[in-house]
């Protein structure tokens, strides 16, 4: 049989592309040999996301990983090295901002990552040559990079705080810049750090209120209305209430203004009214109608308190002494969820509205108290039944002992 020219080609370009299926990338081998930071990214790189869809170093940095030597890495071949900080945002964007490519592989994917970055402060910082500021590989990494889905990701909402304060607590990396770098450690005593780490994934990280990577979440126009995304009905009250104009007049943020933005914590009762806790004493004064407000709605709160404290005793005193009061505690649940509203219902800052839900509470609560003392009246009558027949089951036994000890000395005689 003779060999034709072709018939080597054939067979050269079928053992040619048997490689390419079985990629002996080498750029993966001839890195994993190397030393130091040469050899780090062929070392991560086998759990990075996009390893897992079949791309390779090339993809990203270009050249030829067919070819086994240096020249794997020639201009000649495409190859565009590693970028400058600067120029990181647009050499994931080739990728991440081009929709028909990006397609291809996940449909669903966002392909805005780009142009939000840029109207950021760290886009448009460093777009002015300033390279402390966080480009992609701050926040994602790079070689080793996960879908923010992973838990192990560095974009995971678990994990977000700390990426953000390798920058925002590191007070060397801050300085130069007005910014205070105390945002991390007041988040982390706030209720949303605390239910974020309990697993409510609802709650809030930096970058839920922040953008992941815009100056602001969709949808919000600056990062001080961002409560109201998800605490919508105290927005709602808030926006009808008499501080909605007041604080817009007077340049007055919302919600944080009374709450803070990072420290967020459990807000009490004591908050309302004009004591030492009260926040309404930061800008209300005697003789001012919202301090008058103030004083009636801490009253109102407290009189709804006392009645519910009152019936839950009296209940409870009823059901340890065996008396069924089941009914009367299921009604009681109502008064808590009026007091419950009520709080909310302080977002109104209209007195009157709090009221009415304090006093359809106390309604309630007094309903149930007496029904407490229904059942502990009727407890007492049982416990006087029980001592009446008490005494003359006494009496019965000791009548038959005296009549049994009478017929035994009469049998000994
Ligand atoms: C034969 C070994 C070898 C092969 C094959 C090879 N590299 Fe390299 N690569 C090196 C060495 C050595 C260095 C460091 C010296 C240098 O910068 O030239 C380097 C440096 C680099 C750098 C850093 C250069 C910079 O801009 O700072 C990147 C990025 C890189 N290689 C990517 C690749 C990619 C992508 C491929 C495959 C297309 C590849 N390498 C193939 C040996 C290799
Ligand atoms: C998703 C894109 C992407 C892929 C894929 C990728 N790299 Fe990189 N690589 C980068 C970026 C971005 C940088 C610059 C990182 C920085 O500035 O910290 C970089 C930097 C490097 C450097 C310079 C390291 C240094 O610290 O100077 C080397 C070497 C390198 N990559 C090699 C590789 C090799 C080898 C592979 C395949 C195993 C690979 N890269 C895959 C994006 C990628
Ligand atoms: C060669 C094109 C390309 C380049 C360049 C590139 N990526 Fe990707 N990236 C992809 C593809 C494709 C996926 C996989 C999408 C999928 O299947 O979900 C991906 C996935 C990701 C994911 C996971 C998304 C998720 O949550 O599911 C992140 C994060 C990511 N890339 C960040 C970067 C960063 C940061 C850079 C720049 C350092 C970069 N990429 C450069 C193509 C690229
Ligand atoms: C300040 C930190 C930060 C920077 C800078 C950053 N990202 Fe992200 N990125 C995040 C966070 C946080 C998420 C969302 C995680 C989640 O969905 O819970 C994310 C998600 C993503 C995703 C998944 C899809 C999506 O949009 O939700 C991709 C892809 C991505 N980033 C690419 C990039 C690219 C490309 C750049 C640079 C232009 C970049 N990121 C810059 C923090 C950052
Ligand atoms: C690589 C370091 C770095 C990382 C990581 C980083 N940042 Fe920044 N950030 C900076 C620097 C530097 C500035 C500029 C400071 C300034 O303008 O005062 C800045 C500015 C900001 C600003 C604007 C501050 C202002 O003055 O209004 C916000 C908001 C912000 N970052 C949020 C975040 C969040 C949220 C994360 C995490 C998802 C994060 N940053 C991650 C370095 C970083
Ligand atoms: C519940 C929403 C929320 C969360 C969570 C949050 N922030 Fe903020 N942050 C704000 C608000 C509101 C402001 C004030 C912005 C304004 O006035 O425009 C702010 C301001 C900032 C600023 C500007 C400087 C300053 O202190 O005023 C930085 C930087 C910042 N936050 C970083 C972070 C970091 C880092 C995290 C995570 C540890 C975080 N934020 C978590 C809402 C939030
Ligand atoms: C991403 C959604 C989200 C955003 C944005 C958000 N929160 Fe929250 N917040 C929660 C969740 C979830 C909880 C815990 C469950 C609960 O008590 O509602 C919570 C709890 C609270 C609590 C404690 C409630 C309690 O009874 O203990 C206060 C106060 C609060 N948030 C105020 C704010 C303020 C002020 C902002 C804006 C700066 C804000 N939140 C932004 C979701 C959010
Ligand atoms: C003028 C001050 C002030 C403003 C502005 C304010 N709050 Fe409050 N907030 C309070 C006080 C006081 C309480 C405590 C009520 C109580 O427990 O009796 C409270 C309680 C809360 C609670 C917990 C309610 C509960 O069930 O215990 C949440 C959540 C909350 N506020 C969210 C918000 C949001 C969101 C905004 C903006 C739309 C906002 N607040 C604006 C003063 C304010
Ligand atoms: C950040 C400052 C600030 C805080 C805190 C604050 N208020 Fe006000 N409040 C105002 C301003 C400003 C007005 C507009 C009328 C005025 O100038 O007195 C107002 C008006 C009111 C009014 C309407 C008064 C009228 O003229 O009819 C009521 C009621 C009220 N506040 C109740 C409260 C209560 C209750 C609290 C505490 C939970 C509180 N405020 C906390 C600034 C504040």
């Amino acid at each position: 049989m003779k060999i034709t020219a072709t018939a080597v080609a054939l067979f050269l370009w079928a053992l040619g592309s048997a490689f390419a299926v079985s990629p002996q990338d080498s750029c993966v081998t001839c890195h994993s040999a190397l030393e130091g930071k040469q050899a780090e990214p062929a070392r991560l790189f086998a759990a990075d996301v996009h390893r897992q869809v079949g791309l390779g170093c090339a993809d990203c940095h270009g050249g030829d990983p067919k070819d086994e030597s240096m020249n794997a890495m020639s201009r000649a071949k495409g190859f565009r090295g590693a970028p400058k900080k600067a120029q990181v945002p647009e050499f994931c964007a080739r990728c991440h901002a081009d929709i028909a490519y990006m397609r291809r592989f996940n449909p669903k994917l966002r392909v805005d990552q780009l142009s939000q970055y840029l109207t950021s402060v760290h886009g448009k910082r460093l777009k002015q040559g300033d390279t402390k500021v966080a480009a992609c590989v701050d926040c994602h990494g790079v070689h080793n990079m996960l879908p923010a889905s992973d838990t192990r990701s560095p974009v995971h909402p678990t994990n977000v705080a700390s990426t953000c304060a390798r920058c925002h607590a590191d007070a060397e990396h801050m300085k130069g810049y007005k910014t205070p770098t105390d945002q991390v450690a007041r988040y982390l005593k706030s209720v949303h750090a605390e239910m974020l780490a309990q697993g409510d994934t609802a709650a809030p990280t930096c970058s839920t209120c922040h953008g992941n990577h815009g100056a602001t979440p969709p949808g919000v126009t600056s990062v001080a209305n961002v409560c109201g995304t998800c605490h919508v009905f105290f927005e709602q009250l808030f926006v009808k209430s008499p501080h909605q104009a007041a604080f817009a007049r007077m340049g007055l943020p919302g919600c944080v203004e009374c709450h803070s933005n990072h420290e967020i914590v459990k807000p009490a009762d004591d908050w309302v009214g004009v004591g030492a806790k009260a926040v309404c004493v930061n800008c209300h004064a005697v003789g001012d109608k919202g301090y008058a407000a103030a004083q009636k709605m801490a009253g109102d709160l407290a009189r709804l308190k006392t009645f519910l404290g009152r019936a839950e005793e009296i209940l409870g005193t009823a059901e340890r002494s065996g008396m069924g009061v089941s009914g009367p505690k299921v009604e009681l649940t109502n008064a808590h969820e009026a007091l419950v509203k009520a709080r909310v219902n302080v977002h109104s800052f209209n007195e009157p509205e709090v009221r009415k839900l304090t006093e359809q509470g106390v309604d309630i609560a007094q309903k149930a108290y007496q029904a407490g003392v229904v059942a502990l009246r009727e407890r007492d009558v049982r416990r006087k039944g029980l001592g009446i027949s008490l005494i003359f089951i006494v009496l019965a036994v000791s009548g038959l002992y005296l009549k049994i000890r009478q017929i035994e000395s009469g049998s000994r005689t």
